[in-house]
C-alpha cells in the first residue's frame, strides 16, 4: 500500500493518539476525505460473519471526516451508545459502499461467501441504505435469514431490529410474522421485506407449514398482506421480490410484484424501481438446453421496490 501521510490538522490532532491506539496505523487525507488504515485486518475484524468488509478492509478503511468527528464527540461524551452503533469488536467504520451503482439496474458479479439461500447481496444492502437511510436510522428486518441487514447496518452506523422464524445468529429474534409485530420494535425509519419468493425455497428453510415458502399461493399472500397492514404509517417500506416459475416444463409464471403493488398502492408511493437480476448462472446448461428447444423462457427478473409513504 503506498501511502502518502499527512499529520493531521489541529482539530483532529489531539485525537490522534486515541485513533492510533485503537490499532490504526496510517492516517492520511485526499481532499476532505480522511483515510485510516491498518494492515492485520483479520485480527482487527476476525468476524466471519462479514467476509465482505474483511476483504474490503484489507485494502483500506474509509471514515468520512464526519464519522470521525462523531466518533470524537462519542469519544469526549464518553457516549457508549453511540461507540456501539460502530461495533463493540470493530474500530472503524464504513459510510460508503465501495460501489455506487448510478443506474436503476444493479448488478454485482461479486460474491458474499455467504452461503445462506437466497442471502441479499452486502453491496446492495450498501447501495439501499446509502441513499435511503441516515446514519443511526433504525432498520427493521423481519425476515433476516443470515443476518446481512445486522451486518451492513453495523457496518455503516445504522441500527436494525431483526428477527426470522428460524433466527441463525444471537442477533436474530425468533419472530413469525403471523404473530404480528414483536411487542418491543422500537420506532421505525425503514422496513426492509425479503421474504422467501413463495415455494422456491420449499423445504430449505424448514418444513414448518408457518415458513412462507411453505405455503399454498393464497395463503402466502393473505400473510403477506395482513404484516403488511401492521407495517403501514413506516416512512419507508422496502419490497424484493421476485416472480416464481417453478416448473420450467410448463412455465407457470406468478408475478409477486403487482400483489404487493395491490397491498401498498393505497398508503404507499413507488419512490423507486430497482431491477436487482439473477445472474444467468442461475440455470443449469441442460435446463437451458430444454427452454430453448420448447421455445421458452427462465425468469431472471427481481425487483427492489422503495414505497414512500403518501402525505
Ligand atoms: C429470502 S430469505 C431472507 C434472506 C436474508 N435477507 C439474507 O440476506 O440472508 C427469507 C427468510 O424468511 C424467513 N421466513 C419464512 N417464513 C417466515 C415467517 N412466517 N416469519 C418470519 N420469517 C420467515 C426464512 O426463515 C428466511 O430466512
Amino acid at each position: 500500500m503506498t501511502v502518502l501521510q499527512k499529520s493531521l490538522d489541529s482539530e483532529l490532532k489531539e485525537y490522534e493518539i486515541n485513533i492510533r491506539g485503537k490499532g490504526i496505523e496510517f492516517i492520511w487525507f485526499t481532499g476532505e476525505q480522511l483515510y485510516l488504515a491498518k494492515q492485520k485486518v483479520i485480527e482487527l475484524t476476525n468476524d466471519k460473519r462479514a467476509p465482505g468488509f474483511i476483504k474490503l478492509a484489507e485494502d483500506k478503511f474509509n471514515w468520512t471526516k464526519m464519522t470521525v468527528s462523531r466518533y470524537i464527540k462519542a469519544y469526549k461524551e464518553n457516549n457508549t451508545d453511540n461507540r456501539n452503533i460502530w461495533g463493540n469488536n470493530r474500530l472503524v467504520t464504513l459510510t460508503l459502499p465501495n460501489k455506487y451503482f448510478p443506474y436503476n439496474i444493479w448488478n454485482t458479479h461479486k460474491g458474499d461467501d455467504n452461503e445462506y439461500y437466497g442471502h441479499f447481496p452486502s453491496l446492495f444492502m450498501k447501495n439501499l441504505l446509502r441513499s435511503f437511510t441516515n446514519e443511526n436510522d433504525m432498520i427493521y428486518d423481519p425476515f433476516a435469514g443470515s443476518g446481512v441487514t445486522v451486518d451492513v447496518c453495523q457496518e455503516m452506523g445504522r441500527r436494525s431490529y431483526c428477527s426470522d422464524l428460524i433466527p441463525q445468529r444471537d442477533e436474530i429474534n425468533k419472530w413469525n410474522i403471523m404473530d404480528g409485530i414483536p411487542d418491543d420494535l422500537p420506532c421505525i425509519d425503514l422496513v426492509f421485506l425479503d421474504p422467501p419468493y413463495w415455494k422456491q425455497a420449499k423445504n430449505r428453510y424448514s418444513d414448518l407449514p408457518e415458513d412462507l415458502s411453505n405455503m399454498e399461493l393464497d395463503e402466502f399472500y393473505e400473510v403477506l398482506d395482513n404484516f403488511i397492514n401492521l407495517l403501514i404509517g413506516i416512512n419507508r417500506i422496502v419490497s424484493v421480490i421476485a416472480p416464481t416459475q417453478l416448473s420450467f416444463t410448463n412455465h407457470k409464471f406468478e408475478d409477486h410484484i403487482f400483489k404487493f403493488y395491490e397491498m401498498l398502492k393505497d398508503k404507499y408511493e413507488i419512490e423507486m424501481r430497482f431491477c436487482i437480476p439473477y445472474s444467468t448462472q442461475q440455470y443449469n446448461g441442460a435446463v437451458v438446453d430444454v427452454v430453448r428447444k420448447e421455445g421458452l423462457y427462465l425468469n431472471l427478473i427481481r425487483d427492489m421496490v422503495i414505497w414512500k409513504l403518501r402525505n
